[in-house]
């Protein structure tokens, strides 16, 4: 058994043991990947206040995100496929997630279904729409998420089309994998991953094979997906899906401080500031460079999470202390699924809140709840709120 120590460990085991298409398709950022390399090498950047001779004993990382009680302020983002990263992927993460006490939030594009997972777990997960052209298919999909006792609705607004990630198209991306000799080649490599596979509840598209008319196998479900995302979704509509949902609305994609005043207007609960982890608008700034203006403009009145670029407590940390009131992790826990399956996320989980709270007492504090700009020293070009 390897000794894990970082979230580096468990990539490396996760780019051993799962295909070579999914381990891709979780690594890459879109064209040049300048921004999914710009989300880590900013957080590098800031620098954090060491303070001693603190009393640093009943330290705590417990926090709430959108009023719910979380034993750290760092959820699972929804991640699609990621029931090809392991089998039952969705089912496994959503447990370890629950186990842990922090919120799992369902891709709409998720190998196990909606069903799957609330029939896998007790806590309520959150669930995240991609909106469609196939208004009745969304209507649908939200009822479902309801019926499933879903305790937020993350809306994607930064996907109406799909940036272009090199590798996917090269490797021909599919769920499950089609069979050419490039495919097979590498399945052969990754037995362990294959025989699990097999048992898998499912390896389609969970939340649209079989609720979609003349979807019933994965080739048309590609075709389909590429023309099915909704190009003109607007705030109107927006504002449309809330007043359907009827629940808590987390807005997630925002990377400007006017669209966080348009979410605000529309009565979002939460906002994270996102770009995908890098793998939308290549070129755009890295989220945690992005936080300060958006804290400026939205901060008193709505809570904003961050994600890209985590991939350690140090990390959750400088977000928090930034002003963020909740991060999640995408690739943190993928990398654990694909690495060991439920335990690896569990595993990934146990690692960010052992950083989480030692870097939190070095730093001087006992509860994540009053980190600050304090706690942060100043890097260049960092703007907004930052230099306030
Ligand atoms: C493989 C992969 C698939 C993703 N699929 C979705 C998705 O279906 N819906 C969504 O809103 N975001 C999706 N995202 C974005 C994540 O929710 C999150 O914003 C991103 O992973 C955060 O960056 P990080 O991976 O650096 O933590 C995906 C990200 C990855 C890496």
């Amino acid at each position: 058994m390897p000794v894990i120590t970082n979230i580096e460990d468990l990539k490396r085991i996760h780019e051993r043991r799962v295909p070579r298409m999914f381990y891709d398709y979780a690594e890459s950022g879109s064209w040049t990947e300048q921004t999914f390399r710009d989300n880590s090498t900013d957080f590098d950047q800031i620098r954090l206040r060491q303070r001693v001779a603190v009393d640093m004993s009943g330290r705590s990382t417990a926090s709430q995100m959108i009023g719910q009680d979380v034993s750290m302020p760092v959820a699972l983002a929804p991640v699609g496929l990621t029931g090809m990263q392991h089998a039952d992927g969705e089912m496994k993460a959503a447990r370890a997630a629950e186990r842990f006490g922090v919120p799992f939030t369902l891709s709409t594009m998720s190998i196990n279904s909606i069903e799957d997972v609330a029939g896998h777990t007790n806590a309520p997960f959150w669930f995240q729409l991609y909106t469609m052209k196939d208004t009745d298919y969304v209507s649908r999909l939200i009822q479902r998420a309801k019926d499933a006792k879903c305790s937020a609705l993350v809306i994607t607004l930064d996907l109406q089309i799909l940036g272009q990630r090199h590798k996917d198209l090269k490797n021909g991306l599919s769920a499950p994998p089609k069979l050419t000799a490039k495919t097979i080649g590498n399945l052969m490599t990754k037995w362990a991953w294959g025989i699990e596979m097999l048992s898998a509840k499912r390896r389609e598209f969970g939340n649209i094979v079989g609720h979609v008319e003349g979807i019933s196998d994965a080739s048309s479900l590609s075709a389909w997906a590429a023309e099915q995302f909704d190009p003109s979704l607007d705030w109107s509509k927006i504002a449309k899906i809330k007043e359907q949902w009827d629940g808590k609305v987390i807005l997630k994609g925002i990377l400007d401080a006017e669209d966080a005043k348009m979410a605000l207007k529309v009565g979002a609960d939460a906002i994270i500031v996102s770009n995908h982890g890098g793998r939308q608008l290549d070129g755009a700034i890295s989220s945690i460079r992005a936080l300060p203006s958006i804290l400026d403009a939205v901060g008193d009145q709505v809570e904003v999470h961050l994600d890209s670029g985590i991939r350690s407590g140090q990390d959750v940390l400088k977000a928090l202390a930034m002003g963020a009131k909740g991060t999640y992790i995408g690739r943190a826990f993928i990398y654990g699924l694909g690495a060991m399956g439920q335990k690896g996320v569990t595993t990934a989980l146990e690692v960010i809140h052992r950083e989480l709270d030692t870097t939190m007492a070095l730093c001087g504090e006992t509860s994540v709840q009053n980190l600050g700009r304090h706690n942060l020293l100043v890097p260049e070009g960092f703007s907004g709120r930052w230099e306030a």
